[in-house]
């Protein structure tokens, strides 16, 4: 049986799953279930990755439209490797990109989750949240959803002070997430990805952060 565990008043666990319309997510009502293997949602489950998710995996890989921010669409050999650095990850720091699921449907949708930034720039050592969704389960909210978990898990049970995002400025989709997630962005951190090369639409980025809530009051 896992331990649950819930941060803040105003958003208790219980009154999250019964409320009819869904709460606006504030960095004060984050909360989530933990299960020994993972994270559970109103509509999900974030878990390690299992064999099983591979193929949906490389087919959203693949999918020009889900990787249209993204500097190209990946081969199957390239999402495994993938898949590979993602689990090495958890074994490493104990916390990475879930593999997501639908729990009605044990559907794979995608990943969502927490990892550790790889190159220099002015916020880094930093932990950054992420996401990438299939195209068929875009627009319900499933990513903030999602990501609120991982957040809540890493200020909770990681002790993280702060979890930054990034995207490239004209990613106006996952910059919308991070709105939701009631991140803040400021211009001076505005920078240009080291991985794109100069000139490239994708290489100037935006910088979103969040303070744990027990730093920010
Ligand atoms: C970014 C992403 C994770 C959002 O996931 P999601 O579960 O659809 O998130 P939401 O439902 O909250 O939608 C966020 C915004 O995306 C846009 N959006 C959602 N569904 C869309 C669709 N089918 N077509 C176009 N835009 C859509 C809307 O602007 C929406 O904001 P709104 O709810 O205020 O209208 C998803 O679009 C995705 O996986 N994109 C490709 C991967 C990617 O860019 N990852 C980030 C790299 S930094």
């Amino acid at each position: 049986m896992g331990a649950r565990w819930a941060l803040g008043g105003r958003g208790s666990a219980r009154r999250y799953c019964r409320s009819a319309t869904r709460p606006r997510l504030t960095s004060s009502n984050y909360v989530a279930h933990m299960d020994t293997d993972g994270l559970r949602t109103e509509r999900l489950r974030l878990r390690r990755w299992d064999g099983n998710d591979r193929s949906p995996f490389a087919d959203l890989n693949s999918d020009p439209l889900v990787m249209e921010y993204l500097p190209s669409i990946l081969t199957r050999a390239e999402s495994d490797a993938f898949v590979d650095r993602i689990e090495q990850h958890f074994d490493e720091h104990d916390y990475g990109l879930w593999a997501v699921e639908l729990t009605e449907t044990d559907e794979f949708v995608g990943f969502v989750g927490l990892r550790s930034v790889t190159f220099d720039a002015p916020f880094t050592p930093a932990t950054e949240v992420g996401w990438r969704l299939a195209r068929q389960f875009w627009g319900s909210g499933l990513a903030p959803e999602a990501a609120q978990a991982a957040i809540a898990d890493g200020f909770q049970r990681l002790g993280l002070t702060e979890i930054v995002s990034f995207t490239s400025v004209i990613n106006l989709k996952s910059r919308r997430v991070m709105e939701k997630l009631e991140m803040t962005q400021n211009d001076e951190d505005n920078f240009d990805h080291p991985a794109v090369v100069e000139g490239h639409p994708l290489r100037a980025h935006v910088l979103y952060r969040l303070a744990s809530p027990t730093i920010a009051r």
